[in-house]
This record gives structure tokens, sequence and C-alpha cells, in this order.
């Protein structure tokens, strides 16, 4: 049996870290496990120009604990109206290491997203041009569409149609959910990657509503059934490097998710590494770990790998009930691993 496990340093492919003091207070918990982190940009108001980028990229910097060697990596937000040469300047400079479509109210902070892709296709096609991924929160948003279906639904309606079209397009298909996601990536071009959460691989929608109405599993994509679960499970260590770390934690202080209508959003960052060696121990690969943190998302992006190390030993990891204001991901859980 492995009691120790020795990687290169991780990254997390996809976070959001929010702003002003929400960042101050759980910066230190990505940049304490990760080289490198792929921030989210859904703010209020979102970033969008390289300028915006920029000065956010700064105020994280200024976030996060001198004593930790840690890369934020900016990412714009498109709306119906970006601006390819912006876009493109953003790439340029640096500030801007990849492009995030939300559909226009399909989660938290996706009030300014895409209406519609075709809106955005000159921005598309150069940034396939210029080697610019793009990150996509793929649910539609059809009322008509059962919450449940929705992520299914826009592998049809959206993304095929998107990669047929644009073959050389990066896309990275954000958290999925379904076992349709994964075999769309699976099946996709090497340009399609996919990022897997730790609340993805350890929860299905029972965790939500059995029992009682459970808010602090409520996130989007919403959890799946349980042969979902077992699908992102099999890709997640499957060693394919179409697959790779993306936490999407997503703090929210307690009184907006226990609310008559409260926010999505799971806060994993305190213990994500832990979260998910369990599940890769659980499924007797531990050997597969080092590629789908710290090697998949590399090579995905073009990027190049971490030096250093950390080391992930068998013991207890007691998660707090609470985080300051916010409730994190396995509260009050035991896990059987620790970040030495
Ligand atoms: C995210 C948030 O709170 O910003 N929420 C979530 O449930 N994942 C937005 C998102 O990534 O969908
Ligand atoms: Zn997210």
């Amino acid at each position: 049996m492995t009691d120790r496990l020795i990687i290169r340093r991780p990254d997390d492919w996809h976070v959001h870290l929010r702003d002003g003091a929400m960042l101050d207070h759980v910066a230190p918990y990505t940049a304490r496990q990760f080289a490198r982190a792929i921030i989210m940009p859904n703010l209020s108001p979102p970033v969008t120009t390289a300028s915006e980028g920029a000065a956010y990229r700064d105020r994280i910097r200024a976030a996060v604990p001198a004593e930790y060697d840690f890369t934020p990596l900016i990412v714009a937000y498109l709306t119906d109206h970006s601006d390819a040469d912006e876009m493109a300047r953003g790439h340029a400079e640096g500030v801007f290491t990849a492009a995030k479509l939300y559909p226009a109210h399909a989660t938290t902070g996706s009030a300014h997203g895409v209406t519609d892709v075709a809106n955005i296709m000159g921005v598309l096609e150069r940034m396939a041009e210029i080697g610019m991924p793009l990150l996509i929160h793929g649910e539609v948003t059809d009322h008509d569409v059962d919450i449940f279906d929705r992520e299914a639904v826009f592998i049809d309606r959206t993304l095929a149609p998107l990669v047929r079209r644009l073959p050389t397009l990066k896309i990275v298909f954000e958290h999925i959910t379904t076992a349709e996601a994964v075999e769309f990536v699976k099946a996709a071009p090497a340009t399609v990657g996919a990022t897997i959460t730790p609340q993805h691989l350890h929860i299905n929608r029972n965790a939500m509503l059995v029992g009682g109405i459970r808010p602090h599993a409520y996130c989007l994509p919403v959890a799946k059934r349980e042969q979902h679960r077992l699908a992102v499970r099999a890709a997640a260590v499957s060693g394919s490097p179409k697959f790779f770390l993306g936490t999407d934690s997503a703090p929210h202080a307690v009184h907006t998710k226990e609310a008559a209508c409260g926010c999505a959003g799971i806060f994993n960052a305190p213990h994500a590494l832990e979260s998910y060696v369990a599940v890769f121990d659980e499924e007797g690969a531990l050997d597969k770990f080092e590629g789908f943190a710290s090697e998949h998302g590399p090579a995905f992006y073009g990027l190049p790998l971490n030096a250093g190390t950390i080391t992930l030993e068998r013991g207890e990891t007691v998660v707090p009930d609470r985080v300051g204001e916010v409730v994190p991901f396995h509260a009050g859980e035991t896990l059987g691993w620790r970040l030495a």
C-alpha cells in the first residue's frame, strides 16, 4: 500500500478567487497547494479588458502571502460585445491566458455572458489563429430544458457544432458532470480537454436532496445521477491527457447559500488535493494522480511543467465546519490523506 505520494507541483485550472475581502480570505488556500491557477473572471463587473485583467492580477498577487510561489493566470470574460483585437492584445501582453464563455444567465456572475455563440465567432476565429484557449461553461439556459439535462443538450446544440466549425481552437469543457460530456471529450480531437472538480467525483445529486435540502452541496453544473459520477470518476483516473484538475472552488458567504434562493458554488479550496487524492486512492489509481494534477493541464495549455514537488501522505485531515464566513466542501468530515 502506498502511504506517501510525491508528485510534481500541481496547478488548479479553474478557480474563483473573487475580489476584496473574500479574495484576501480565500487566495492563500489555493496558493498553498498550487503553483498556478486559472482565475475565473466572473467578478461584478466582469474582467473584460486587458487593463482590468492586469489590475485584477495585481490584487491577487497582493492577497497571496509572500512565502508562496504562486502565479495567477488571468482569463477574459467574453460578452456579446467582445473585441477580437482586445483579446489578442491581452493575450500577446501575457495578461490573458485564455477567455471564458459563459452562456448568459447560466450561472453566478454570468448576466453579461454571451447570448449566442454566433455573436463572438470573429473573436473565436482570432483565438484559434493565435492559440488562445476558450474555456466553456457548458450548459444551455433554455427554460424548457431540465436543469439536469442542460450540459448534455449544450453538447449537441453548441459545443459539437463549434468544434466542427473551429477544429483548431483549443477548448476546455469546464467542470464536466455527465457521461455524455466524458464521451464527447474522449471522441473529440486533441484540441478539446476538460476539467473535473472534486465535488463531481465525490457526490451525486442525492447529496443535495436526501434527508433535507443541503445548499452547500449545490453548485453549477449541478451534480447528476450516480451513473454520471462514475463516468466522470473513470475519466479522471483513466490517465487520458484530456482530463485535468480544475477545482471550480466558488466561495459564497454562508448566509447567501443558506437562503430561500441560495447561490450556486462549492468552496473546496482548503483541502482540494486531499479530496482529489482520496478518489484516486479509492479507484486504485494513485499512479495516475500526478498526470491529472500536474501534467495534463500544462501540456494542454502549452505551458511548462512546474519545478519542485509536493508530498501527500496517508493520515487524517479534519475538515472544519467553517472557514471564516464560508462552509467548505467536506465540512465536518475526516479525509484519509494530508498534505505534508
Ligand atoms: C460559480 C461561482 O459561484 O462563481 N458557481 C458554481 O456553482 N460553480 C460559477 C460557475 O463556475 O458556474
Ligand atoms: Zn467556475
